[in-house]
């Protein structure tokens, strides 16, 4: 595992970014995952710019959604193809990039399949949850399952609903499992938020804990871990 810990969030959205162009340089035809969140939000518009000045594209690309909720009253208002949509929107959906969706009413199978057709994924970028889930792999999951139903913990919808009443939350999401994440060929873990001080603790010291599912990622053999260095200060 190379840990690499950054200084401020531009330097965090830069050295993302600049792992992911040199992927993209050595396989523009790559299969990958994107994730959600706030974390990624910093590349995304690093991402953005770079395609503007014609530096960058994920034009042969074949991009898979880690997520998807399945039953968002709103839907797709909060979705994920919606963020994809508003953060990336110019990067994968005006160009030729093949976007994989995920149903969220379709059988879960069926992203298996994909993900199969692509030979499976050259490079994993992932965030990580405050109860260290990765995707929606949540703690306490079975975790050798591949795309999978899962309920979401009350602690994960209130990170990620906040404010939002009950009746406008989801309860339920389907996810990419495990195993394709630990097959992929690279992993890139994103680690930012102050609520994520113990899961990045455990990561940071290389400690594999059943109860944070990111952790089980610490013994593949092509894992970069960005992380806030704020995350590790004495506090
Ligand atoms: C969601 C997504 C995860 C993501 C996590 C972290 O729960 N399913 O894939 O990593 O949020 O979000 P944030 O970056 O906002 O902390």
């Amino acid at each position: 595992m190379k840990l690499i810990t950054t200084e401020g969030p531009e330097e965090f959205a830069t050295i993302a970014a600049t792992y992911l162009m040199r992927k993209v340089a050595e396989k523009p035809d790559l299969s990958l995952t994107l994730p959600t969140g706030s974390t990624p939000l910093g590349l995304y518009s690093v991402l953005r710019r770079a395609r503007r000045g014609g530096d960058f594209s994920l034009d042969r690309a074949t991009v898979f959604m880690l997520d998807e909720y399945r039953d968002l009253p709103t839907y797709p208002e909060g979705s994920f193809i919606e963020f994809l949509r508003q953060h990336l929107g110019e990067v994968i959906f005006n160009g030729s990039t093949t976007v994989a969706t995920i149903d969220p009413d379709g059988p879960p199978r069926d992203y298996d399949r994909a993900l199969d057709d692509a030979h499976g994924l050259d490079l994993a970028i992932i965030g990580v949850g405050r109860n260290g889930h990765v995707g929606f792999n949540e703690p306490g999951d079975d975790l050798s399952t591949r795309t999978h139903v899962v309920t979401l913990h009350e602690d994960t919808l209130e990170a990620n609903f906040a404010g939002v009443v009950r009746r406008a939350r989801p309860t339920q999401a389907i996810t990419i499992g495990m195993p394709d994440l630990r097959n992929a060929r690279s992993i890139l873990m994103l680690v930012s938020g102050r609520e994520k001080r113990g899961v990045a603790d455990l990561l940071a010291a290389g400690i594999v804990d059943d109860g944070f599912p990111a952790t089980q990622l610490l013994d593949h053999d092509d894992l970069t871990i960005v992380m806030a260095g704020e995350l590790l200060r004495e506090r």
